[in-house]
This record gives C-alpha cells, structure tokens and sequence, in this order.
C-alpha cells in the first residue's frame, strides 16, 4: 500500500504525538514535536499516511548558524518517526525526500540533523560536510549537514543554535 505524504493538519496532531512515541518508545520526541510547533519554530511538517492513519512524521525546524561574521538560518531536520509496524517499508525515505525537496521549494539552502550515521547519507546528508559546524549535542559521524543549494555551506563555519525547546525538554 503506497503511503500518502502531506503536510500535517490540526487533526493530526494527536497521531503524530502517538507515532513519534511508538518509533522511540518514549515521550520526549513526541513532546519535542508539540513544544517545537507551540513555540512557532516548524518549518515544515509532514506525516505519511495509509487507508487514513498516520504511521509516518518528519519535521524540520530553524536553527541558526552563529559565525563570526553573523548567523546564518538553516534548517534542523528532527525528529522523524515511522509506526514500527511500517518501518522498512521505504516510507520513511519518502518523507525525508519530499521534505528536503518542499524545504528546498521554500528557498532553504541547508539542512542539519543528528541521526542514524547509516540512513542519512542515502539523501547525501555528510558528516564531512558538517565538520565546521559545531553542534551543541556533540554527534560524531551522527552529526550531518545536507546542501539544498549546491555549495551553500561553502566558507560558513560556527556553532548550530538550536530554539529553546530542543534545549530544556527533559
Ligand atoms: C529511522 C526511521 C524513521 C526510518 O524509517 P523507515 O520507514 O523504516 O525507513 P526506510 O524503509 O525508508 O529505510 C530503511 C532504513 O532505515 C533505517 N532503519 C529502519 N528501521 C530502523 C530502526 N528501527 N532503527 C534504526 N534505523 C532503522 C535503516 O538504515 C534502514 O536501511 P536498511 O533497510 O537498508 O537497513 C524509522 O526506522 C524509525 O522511526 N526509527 C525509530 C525512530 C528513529 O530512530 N528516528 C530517527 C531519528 S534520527
């Protein structure tokens, strides 16, 4: 069964709540997601849906890239969940997919993200291009930069402030 991707709509918010709770078997990126979109910092917000339930959500976020000579805005790409009834079904890539390429429409140029070092740099997220960006979370190989724009994140090195509630959710 294809899975529909769209932008979320009010109504979904409850089934976004339980998908992110389910795919990280918590509340804290379930709650991330309600404190991100309460405090006015979502970009972009898509869910996947089949035969009418939500099993998939990808969110993206602004950040601010803080340089020497100024901040530059980017995008933070987090968190992401799919249903573990649909994982592995190739939804999850559609919604990261179609979220770069509705992010990239809007006029974004970068997009960070702090996640699996093995499902990222299919959509060609590096870590080698995130090297001169510091994240506050630390990160490793985990740690990744995307460019909408090719060449965008030439020359621009800082650190990667995130909006307060990726800073004080507990
Ligand atoms: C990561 C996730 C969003 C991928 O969604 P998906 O629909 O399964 O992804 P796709 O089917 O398009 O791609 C499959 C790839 O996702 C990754 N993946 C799938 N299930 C995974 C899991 N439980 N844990 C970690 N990575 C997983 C693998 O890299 C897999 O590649 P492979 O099949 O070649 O091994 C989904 O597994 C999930 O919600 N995981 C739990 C929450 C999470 O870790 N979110 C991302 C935080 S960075």
């Amino acid at each position: 069964m294809t899975a529909a991707i769209r932008p979320e709509a009010e109504q979904d918010r409850e089934a976004i709540w339980n998908v992110n709770q389910a795919a990280f078997e918590g509340d804290y990126e379930a709650n991330l997601v309600d404190a991100l979109r309460g405090g006015g910092f979502v970009e972009m917000s898509l869910v996947a849906e089949v035969v009418g339930e939500i099993v998939g959500h990808i969110l993206f976020s602004r950040v601010t890239i803080v340089t020497n000579v100024g901040t530059v805005d980017a995008l933070s790409l987090a968190p992401m969940a799919v249903l573990p009834s649909h994982q592995r079904q190739g939804i999850g890539s559609r919604l990261v997919e179609e979220g770069l390429e509705a992010c990239r429409e809007r006029g974004h140029r970068f997009v960070v993200v702090l996640g699996h070092p093995e499902f990222y740099p299919r959509f060609e997220f590096s870590s080698k291009l995130a090297e001169r960006l510091q994240s506050p979370f630390g990160g490793g190989e985990a740690w990744m930069a995307l460019e909408l724009v090719p060449g965008a994140l030439e020359g621009i090195e800082g650190r990667v402030e995130y909006s307060p509630p990726f800073m004080s959710l507990e």
